[in-house]
């Protein structure tokens, strides 16, 4: 074993204070002394996202650097926030910007804000994401419903010291993306006259975009699109029992499926005309499953 662990003398208290869970605790309490209700639901968003911040009604901005526990030390300057109101006349918690491991986070640092939205008492998670195509059917500026997902990049929040009180040691994926919860957006994106696929999402480490080869390779494992996110969010609210919809936006063909290059600002560029649209679907999906 080449890492330190405590050794497990009789200190009491003291050894049983510093846990995932106790932090967790004063994270989430420290918002609930702020907001007068607590959330149902829980959003993330991901890049180019942002614009459904002005769904949210009586939004209150909580800055993640305010929040005990919440950021290691050398990520405090980082900007991003949990907005907290109501989407559809729902209580909602929104976490503005997500956390990513090729940013140097663990997995255990990104699923950190998603367990402190489940101590708040949020039952439904809404992630969201942009995604590169891996199904030739699957136009850039699609909208894809999750329907599974592929952890290509191993990154699992879970892994350590088992705490107990954060859910099951060994957490069931066979479900991992809500069957009602897709059925149910599925139903609303036809209200909505939106078309919209559904999928399985391969979760890379990145911060590179894939080589034509790998795109090759996550086809033939069974991915229709690929990202750097939301794998280690999805983990840790299953252990919570939280449960899940994942929504990517397709906003460009993957590695080797067109000659031109993939760049982040033509990512940004679809997502922002897909925006109006990806907006209203996540907001009928709440609105429909609250009902
Ligand atoms: N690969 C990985 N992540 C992505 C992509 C992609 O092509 N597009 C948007 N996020």
């Amino acid at each position: 074993m080449l890492f330190f662990r405590p050794p497990k003398v009789d200190c009491g208290d003291k050894l049983r204070m510093d846990t995932v869970y106790t932090r967790l605790q004063e994270s989430a309490r420290f918002i609930d002394s702020l907001i007068p209700e607590r959330p149902a639901v829980g959003i993330v968003l991901g890049s180019g996202w942002q614009g459904f911040l002005q769904e949210i009604e009586t939004p209150q901005e909580i800055k993640l650097s305010a929040i005990p526990h919440l950021l290691p030390p050398w990520a405090r300057q980082r900007r991003g926030a949990v907005v907290v109101g109501k989407v559809s006349n729902v209580n909602a918690a929104c976490l503005d910007a997500r956390l990513h491991t090729y940013e140097g986070f663990t997995a255990q640092e990104v699923a950190y804000p998603i367990r402190i939205l489940g101590m708040l008492g949020v039952k439904t998670l809404f992630v969201t994401n942009t995604a590169g195509g891996i199904n030739r059917t699957f136009p850039v500026g699609s909208l894809m419903l999750i329907k599974d997902h592929i952890n290509v990049a191993g990154e699992d929040p879970t892994r350590g010291e088992e705490e107990v009180e954060l859910g099951p040691r060994f957490v069931d994926m066979s479900h991992a993306y809500d069957p009602e919860l897709i059925r149910l957006t599925e139903v609303m994106a036809k209200g909505l006259g939106i078309r919209i696929k559904k999928g399985v999402y391969a979760s890379v480490r990145g911060p590179t975009y894939e080589t034509p080869a790998e795109v090759g390779m996550l086809r033939t494992l069974g991915a229709d699109a690929v990202g750097m996110s939301t794998v280690p969010e999805v983990i840790a609210a299953r252990q919570m029992g939280i449960r899940v919809c994942g929504i990517s936006c397709i906003t460009n063909k993957a590695a080797g499926l067109t000659k031109g290059e993939i760049t982040h600002e033509e990512v940004l560029a679809v997502m922002n005309d897909v925006g109006i649209k990806a907006f209203k679907l996540l907001r009928e999906a709440i609105r429909g499953y609250y009902k």
